[in-house]
Formats: structure tokens, C-alpha cells, sequence
């Protein structure tokens, strides 16, 4: 059906923003017609929004009373998901929020057409290294079939337990990689510490599919160095996108609970945490000891010197391959404008301070002064309960 939008100025239904925020708080317990209405009103407030007719709020309460639930127009999946990002309370990168696309795999019937899609979208969001943030969204919860993708990101590095406790590649995937073992999986080229996880995807009914990412759409960057000759002979790599695939999308009260989601990385995601984790790669003691710096006295800070070059390294690295990457000064920067952006319209400034100021060098970030709402408002990404497998 043809909508006649309504600009938001035009609109008689434009309310006071924060009235709009009041109603959607996470815990507002209200019905999904009221969730749905809050949805369109925050609609509305979007000047550059595809705005609200009448006759589509009609239809969406009708839909509402008649089956339970109602569809969002490509439009209103498209804002809602932007709405999801800019409340991302963890997210220094929402700077960004209006450029994310969609792309609706919402008719994706089988896993296998998921897992196509899945393997589209690490295709279509590295664009060779120009990243682009993307989001695909798939069979609301209220569809007979819909589907889990138990992968936390589309690309991820297995991690093998060994017999004497010790893990070869990444230990904070060894639950999903022994998962995929289980499910008849095999490293293609033998066990290594950066093996790409194939991706696992269910569906409702619990059909179950594994499927090896092609190696043609997977971008990854080989670490080195701007001065170390030898940090190259580490072989140490990491993938070019971040795509996170385990949270559920909730706009206006319908459920998404396939959605995965990309921006770029920061630096220190990698740099300070993934490699640099005492339970994830560990790799400062390795690094110390190639720097010749390796100390049992804490106090001479071989740890933070070798944080640094690793994440020198990382930001180096990812320049040369031409593959798009943010440091966390002007990550933190950039946030700082997007708050004020959002306190000159009257929204509120929302954000989890433990997770916005980065890991690195944290009080010389302009986040480490300020304080945040930590609500988070929906339209967001949520975290959802893991999916029980049944085998
Ligand atoms: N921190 C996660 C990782 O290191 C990625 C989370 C999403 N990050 C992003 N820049 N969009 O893999």
C-alpha cells in the first residue's frame, strides 16, 4: 500500500522527545501496541525520517489486535535499526549512527539461505577494506521459523583445548569451537591459532547447519611492525571486520533475534584486548621478551610498553593493508561530538563509561571526565540468552 509520509514538522502528533524517551525505557513493561506507538512517535521526531501517515499508525494497531504482531516497512527496519545504534551504550563509534544500512533478509526461509546471507554480508560490508557499516536482518521472533546464529561474530578464531589445559588460538571461543566439532567440523588446513570458525546456524525447528566461510570474501590483516623487523615473524593476524551476530534487534516491540551487525574496529579491540588479554591471546609476555624488556618487576612497566608497540602494531598494520581502523584518541573525539549532537536535541546523552573509555590510556580519553544515562532505550541491540542446543 502506498504511504503518504507526514514531514515530522508537519506532523501534529510531534511530542515533547523526552516524553518519547519516558516511554521507551527497556522496562516500561507496556503492551506492544504502546511499544509500537512509542516507536512511531520517535519516528517522527527524525527531521530527515521518512516520517508517520495516520493511516499507518491505523494499520499497525490493527494488525496489533488482529494477529499479535505487526511487519515494519523497509523504512521503519531501516530508522528503527539506526535508533539501535545511536542507543548502543557500549558503542564510542555512534558518531556514525546515520550512515548504517540494512540490508532485509527478513524472507530467508532455510539456514542455508541464512548462512548465504551471513556469508553476503562479510562480502558486502569489507568492500575491500572501505568498511561499511551494515546490519542484516532476519525472521522476526514471531515467524514460525526463525533463526540463531551461534556465532558471536561472523568471523571469529577457533580456539582448541589441549589435553594439558593449554589452548591453541583464541580461548575465548573454545565453547563454540567445540560445538562445531561436535557438529562434524574440521579445521580445513589443521589446527592453528587463527583458523576461521565456520558459521553455525539454526533454525527454530533446531535444524542445524555448519558452513565454512568461503575464503574469498574473508579480508584479514598480517601484523607488523612500523620499526621491529621481527614482530612480522610472530605471525600474528587479525580479520578486518567486526561483525557482532549473538544480540537481538528490538524495534517498537518486534523481536529480531538474527541480526548481525558491523561498524569497524578501534584499535585497542584488538591491541588491548584480544591479543593482549591475560585470558584471550596473552601475548604481552611474548612481545616483552622479542623487545628484550621482559621483567619480573612489575614497576618497570614491560607490560604497558609492550601494550603500546602491540597496538602501534595493530593501527600500522591495518593502515598499510588499507583496511579501516580507529585509535581511541579520535574514536573518543568523535563521541564527544556525537553527545553533543544528542543533547542539542533534547535526547538523552546515554553510554556505559566502563565500556567507552578504552583500554588503553584511559584518562587522556575525553571520556574519562564525563559521565552517561546507562539506560538502554529501544530501539537497541540486547544481549539474548544463548541458545540451548539440543543434540
Ligand atoms: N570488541 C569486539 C572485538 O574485538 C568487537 C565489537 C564490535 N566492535 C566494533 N568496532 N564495531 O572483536
Amino acid at each position: 500500500m502506498e504511504q503518504c509520509p507526514i514531514s515530522a514538522g508537519a506532523s501534529a502528533a510531534k511530542l515533547d522527545v523526552s516524553q518519547v524517551y519516558r516511554r521507551l525505557k527497556p522496562d516500561a513493561g507496556i503492551s506492544l501496541a504502546d511499544k509500537a506507538t512509542a516507536f512511531l512517535d520517535l519516528l517522527v521526531q527524525e527531521s530527515d525520517g521518512p516520517g508517520v501517515s495516520a493511516v499507518r499508525r491505523q494499520e499497525v494497531l490493527r494488525d496489533i489486535q488482529r494477529f499479535g504482531f505487526y511487519e515494519h516497512s523497509p523504512e521503519e527496519l531501516l530508522w528503527g535499526c539506526r535508533f539501535a545504534w545511536r542507543h548502543s551504550v557500549r558503542c564510542i563509534g555512534r558518531f556514525f549512527w546515520r550512515q548504517l544500512e540494512v540490508r532485509d533478509a527478513r524472507s530467508c526461509g532455510t539456514v542455508e539461505e541464512v548462512a548465504q546471507a551471513c556469508v553476503d554480508h562479510i562480502s558486502s560490508a569489507t568492500n575491500a577494506g572501505s568498511i561499511r557499516s551494515l546490519v542484516t536482518v532476519f525472521a522476526p521472533e514471531h515467524r514460525a521459523r526463525h533463526f540463531r546464529i551461534a556465532n558471536r561474530q561472523l568471523v571469529r578464531y577457533a580456539g582448541y583445548r589441549g589435553g594439558d589445559g593449554e589452548i591453541l588460538g583464541d580461548p575465548g571461543e573454545v565453547e563454540l569451537t567445540e560445538l562445531c566439532l561436535r557438529n562434524g567440523w574440521a579445521p580445513p588446513g589443521g589446527k592453528g591459532p587463527f583458523d576461521v570458525l565456520p558459521l553455525l546456524v539454526f533454525d527454530s525447528e533446531n535444524r542445524c547447519l555448519v558452513r565454512e566461510v568461503p575464503r574469498d570474501v574473508l579480508l584479514e590483516v598480517p601484523l607488523v611492525h612500523p620499526e621491529f623487523a621481527w614482530f612480522r615473524e610472530l605471525h600474528l593476524r587479525w580479520y578486518a571486520v567486526p561483525i557482532v551476530s549473538d544480540m537481538l534487534l528490538e524495534i517498537g516491540g518486534i523481536r529480531y533475534p538474527a541480526a548481525p551487525f558491523n561498524g569497524w574496529y578501534m584499535g585497542t579491540e584488538i591491541g588491548a584486548r584480544n591479543l593482549a588479554d591475560r585470558g584471550r591471546y596473552d601475548l604481552l609476555p611474548v612481545i616483552a621478551d622479542k623487545m628484550g624488556i621482559l621483567d619480573s618487576r612489575e614497576r618497570s612497566l614491560w607490560r604497558d610498553r609492550a601494550l603500546l608497540e602491540l597496538n602501534r602494531a595493530v593501527l600500522f598494520s591495518y593502515g598499510e593493508a588499507g583496511v579501516r581502523i580507529i585509535d581511541h584518541h579520535t574514536a573518543g573525539q568523535l563521541h564527544v561530538s556525537f553527545e553533543e549532537e544528542e543533547r542539542a536535541l533534547g535526547r538523552p546523552v546515554t553510554g556505559r563509561w566502563d565500556w567507552l573509555v578504552p583500554p588503553l590510556s584511559g584518562a587522556t580519553s575525553p571520556i574519562w571526565v564525563r559521565s552517561y544515562d546507562p539506560t538502554e532505550y529501544s530501539p537497541n541491540f540486547y544481549y539474548q540468552p544463548a541458545r540451548v542446543f539440543s543434540e
